[in-house]
């Protein structure tokens, strides 16, 4: 059955979109997520959250975790950007 994405839920008014993983910062706003409206799963919900719990359960493969190692190696992988971990003080 073909996913209906929700298009409001997409263009989310250009905000950027940023996910914690492994305690590391990524800026996901430009990947082209395969899970987008599967399950009603929309990146945006996961804005400044952790997601490592969801990395888990929600996929089936290793393509995610192979995605932010190599945004972490290179700065950059198909629209994931590696930022890093926040300042301490900011906590
Ligand atoms: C930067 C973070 C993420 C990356 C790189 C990523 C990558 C992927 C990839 C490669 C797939 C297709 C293959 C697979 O199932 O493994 C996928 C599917 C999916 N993703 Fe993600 N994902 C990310 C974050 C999330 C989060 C936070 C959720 C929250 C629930 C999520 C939910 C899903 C779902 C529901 C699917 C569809 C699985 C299916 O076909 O049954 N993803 N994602």
């Amino acid at each position: 059955m073909a996913t209906k994405v929700d298009e409001t839920k997409t263009a989310d008014e250009g905000k950027r979109i940023y996910v914690s993983y492994n305690d590391e910062w990524y800026d996901i706003t430009e990947f082209d997520h395969p899970g987008e409206g599967i399950r009603g799963t929309y990146m945006s919900d996961y804005n400044g959250k952790k997601i490592d719990e969801e990395l888990h359960t929600a996929h089936s493969t290793n393509d995610p975790y192979e995605w932010l190692e190599e945004a972490k190696a290179k700065g950059e992988c198909d629209g994931v950007r590696f930022i890093g971990e926040l300042s301490k003080a900011a906590e």
